[in-house]
């Protein structure tokens, strides 16, 4: 379905769980996030699978499952199951800090899903430390690895990238995708909800391929088919490519094909807007299906054109689902 601003509305990301095992200083405060709901303040899975049977009636085709950490949430297996036995989903992604993928991978593709986005913002174990607060960085290479080998392709390393922190890892990163079949994405730091960002803590995306070319030579610019938000490169003789997510210095909004579902059931127009239509209580207070389709529909109506007509978030990337 269009948008107001002839956007192809076609990919709905899910949070499945507010929870997380990691406590990244750019998504969370340290004693992580307050005010956890409840069990039964989250969708079941029977509700969440009901939203996407309305959203593929609009032409919702992709989802992503997103959480918190979505391996945390009990029978995920299962649900992955369900969810591709649905009739019109071409495409079943997740978005994981990786941590317990080595037990999952095999399962997940198993079941259904076809590929994963892994977070990780440092090959440094003592920095992954400093970063996520508790993670092992072992853990997240061997999911990785996994994840790979089963067949979940294409394997997508989100690297949010920060000044004084982990800036000083990109040509690192860049040299690990010679060796590495991954596609590694740059992400520039955003100002999401109550998290850490500060200006100083901000560097763009020229500045980081300046950074990588300086170390590796040219960046060679790939065209993708369905790249999403990411443009991309290689190096010369790479495995691996190298992506960067510009939120806030190129105009990704106007490619925006997204809607996305919070763990307790809103629905959001976009990430940066704190809108967000109540779909939870609606269908809990027994909505026809054609009223949920409605909804949907009016919610698609409110995306914004971009990012900067609208306020921040308040809420957590946790809960959101990035
Ligand atoms: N800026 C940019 N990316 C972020 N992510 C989480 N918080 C931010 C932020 N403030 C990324 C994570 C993860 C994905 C869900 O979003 O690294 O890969
Ligand atoms: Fe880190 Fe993702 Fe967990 Fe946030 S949700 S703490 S970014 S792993």
């Amino acid at each position: 379905m269009k948008d107001r601003f002839n956007r192809n509305i076609d990919y709905l990301r899910i949070s499945i769980i507010d929870r997380c095992n990691l406590r990244c200083i750019y998504c969370m405060p340290e004693e992580g996030i307050k005010n956890l709901l409840p069990h039964d303040e989250i969708l079941s899975y029977e509700e969440i699978l009901k939203i996407i049977e309305i959203g593929v009636i609009l032409g919702i085709t992709r989802i992503r499952i997103t959480g918190g950490e979505p391996l945390l949430r009990k029978n995920v297996v299962h649900f992955i199951e369900k969810l591709s036995n649905i009739e019109g989903i071409k495409d079943i992604g997740m978005t994981t800090n990786g941590v317990l993928l080595k037990k999952f991978a095999k399962d997940l593709f198993m079941a259904g899903l076809k590929r994963v986005n892994i977070s990780l913002d440092s090959l440094d174990e003592q920095k992954f430390k400093t970063i996520t607060r508790v993670g092992n960085l072992k853990d997240v290479l061997e999911g990785i690895e996994e994840a790979y080998r089963v067949g979940l392709e294409p394997v997508k390393i989100n690297v949010v990238v920060m000044r004084g922190i982990n800036d000083d890892e990109v040509e690192r990163f860049a040299l690990w995708s010679k060796d590495v079949p991954y596609q590694i994405r740059f992400i520039e730091f955003m100002p999401v909800g109550v998290n850490s960002w500060k200006k100083e803590l901000f560097i763009s995306t020229e500045e980081i391929k300046k950074k990588i070319e300086a170390k590796t030579g040219k960046l060679i610019p790939v065209e993708m088919k369905k790249s999403g938000p990411a443009e991309y490169f290689t190096l010369e003789g790479s495995t691996g490519l190298l992506g960067f997510i510009s939120p806030l210095t190129t105009h990704i909004c106007i490619r925006c094909n997204r809607l996305r579902l919070t763990a307790e059931g809103k629905l959001r127009p976009c990430l940066f807007s704190d809108k967000e239509i109540d779909l939870k209580t609606l269908l809990r207070g027994g909505a026809s299906e054609e009223e949920i389709k409605d909804v949907i529909k009016s919610t698609i109506q409110l995306k914004p054109q971009g990012m900067l007509e609208d306020v921040k978030p308040s809420r957590p990337m946790s809960t959101i689902g990035g």
